[in-house]
This record gives C-alpha cells, sequence and structure tokens, in this order.
C-alpha cells in the first residue's frame, strides 16, 4: 500500500478534527507530508458538534474527536490519550494545594466552551454528577482565547493537556490539583462504517495509529 502511495501522482485527504486535536494533528500531518509529498489535504477544525454535523453528511475521510457519537455507524480506532485539566492562573489562591475537593470549586468564575462542544460536555457532565456549580462568566468558542482570559484574570476553566504548550503558559497559567481531574479521555480516529477508505486516508490512519503509540 505504501508503496503505492509513494508511486502515486496525488491524493486528496479531508479531514475534520475537534479543536483540541489542532495542537497535535497539524505537525503529525507534516511529518506525514514529507513522506508524501503528492497528497493534498483539507483540514477543518471544529468542535464536536459541528464534526457530528460533517459526519452525518459523510463529509470527510477521516474525524478524530473524543466522544465518538453512538447513533452515528463509525469505526472507530482510540490513538492517542486527551486528558482534561484545571487551568488556572499562576497566582490563583489554591496554586500549590494538593487534592483540593471538587467543591472547592463551587463559585469560582469560569470560563466555559461554547455549547456544542466535547470538551463542555465532559466538564459539565463531571460538574453535574458532583453537585458542583461554578459561575460561569464568560463562554468562549476557543481554547486559545480561554487562555487569555484565564491569563487576564477572569477565571479558571477545563482544557485539554495538549492545548497547554508553549514557554508563555508556563509563565501565566497552571493546572489546579482538583480530586476528579484530570477527567481521562482519549481521541479517536473514525470514519463512517462501510466508507471504502481511499489509499491516502487508509495509509494516514496507520500513521496515526503508529504516532499514538509511541507517545
Ligand atoms: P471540542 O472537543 O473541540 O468540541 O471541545 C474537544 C474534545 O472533545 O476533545
Amino acid at each position: 500500500t505504501i508503496a503505492d502511495l509513494k508511486g502515486a501522482k496525488q491524493g486528496r485527504l479531508s479531514l475534520s478534527v475537534v479543536t483540541t486535536a489542532k495542537y497535535v494533528i497539524p505537525r503529525l500531518l507534516g511529518s506525514f507530508c514529507q513522506n508524501y509529498p503528492a497528497i493534498d489535504i483539507a483540514l477543518q477544525v471544529i468542535n464536536h458538534q459541528q464534526i457530528t454535523q460533517r459526519m452525518l453528511e459523510n463529509k470527510d475521510d477521516l474525524y478524530i474527536l473524543s466522544q465518538p457519537p453512538e447513533d452515528i455507524d463509525l469505526c472507530t480506532k482510540p490513538f492517542l490519550d486527551n486528558p482534561l485539566v484545571v487551568v488556572a492562573p499562576s497566582n490563583h489562591p489554591l496554586v500549590g494545594k494538593t487534592q483540593i475537593p471538587i467543591e472547592a470549586l463551587n463559585n469560582e468564575p469560569f470560563i466555559m466552551r461554547e455549547s456544542g462542544s466535547g470538551t463542555r460536555r465532559a466538564v459539565q457532565k463531571l460538574f453535574d454528577k458532583s453537585k458542583v456549580s461554578v459561575r460561569v462568566r464568560l463562554e468562549l468558542g476557543s481554547n486559545e482565547a480561554i487562555k487569555q482570559a484565564i491569563a487576564g484574570g477572569l477565571g479558571i476553566s477545563v482544557l485539554s493537556k495538549h492545548t497547554l504548550n508553549s514557554y508563555g503558559d508556563q509563565r501565566e497559567l497552571t493546572t489546579l490539583d482538583v480530586v476528579g481531574f484530570p477527567i481521562q479521555r482519549c481521541w479517536y480516529a473514525a470514519y463512517l462504517n462501510g466508507k471504502q477508505l481511499s489509499v491516502v486516508a487508509q495509509t494516514f490512519l496507520e500513521y496515526l495509529l503508529e504516532c499514538g503509540k509511541s507517545h
């Protein structure tokens, strides 16, 4: 298969990934494309609900998301951990405390992802289960904007650990050791069951699964 593809003049790969995966997938695509320079890629970075919509419309070869919808007939392969952590500004009073009870988040000003976000759904599920009600001060449709808002002192939030990676983040932001966190999740590569994957899509899927193993 790989030999076929290397010989192939061109191929097209259409991907949709959840917003947390944008911190990982473009880099993986970079190294993938060095091996297969003839492939063109279309990459959508959208939220969970928008991915579900694209699945229903059979828009892409592969989808990357955390909680594959159960009502769509999918083939899913887990490939990398995607834990959600509590993120606070580095001067937050709870910094340095260990095993902070989740109730301590009651009434904390909180920055929440938009409705339709998979991150939001996972957070809400844990808060409901733990009977925690945060004070949602701000709803934001971007992990990057949430990080800026946390650094600016607007509140705390729960984000994928993958969103925290740059040097600047480490100076301004920190994670809190709250009981119940990290929320353990993983990313799945998914495609519509019964869909015949192109050689390009099949090869990229295998590449993703390999990368997941070596992480
Ligand atoms: P989101 O999904 O971008 O919709 O929040 C992220 C995830 O579920 O990991």
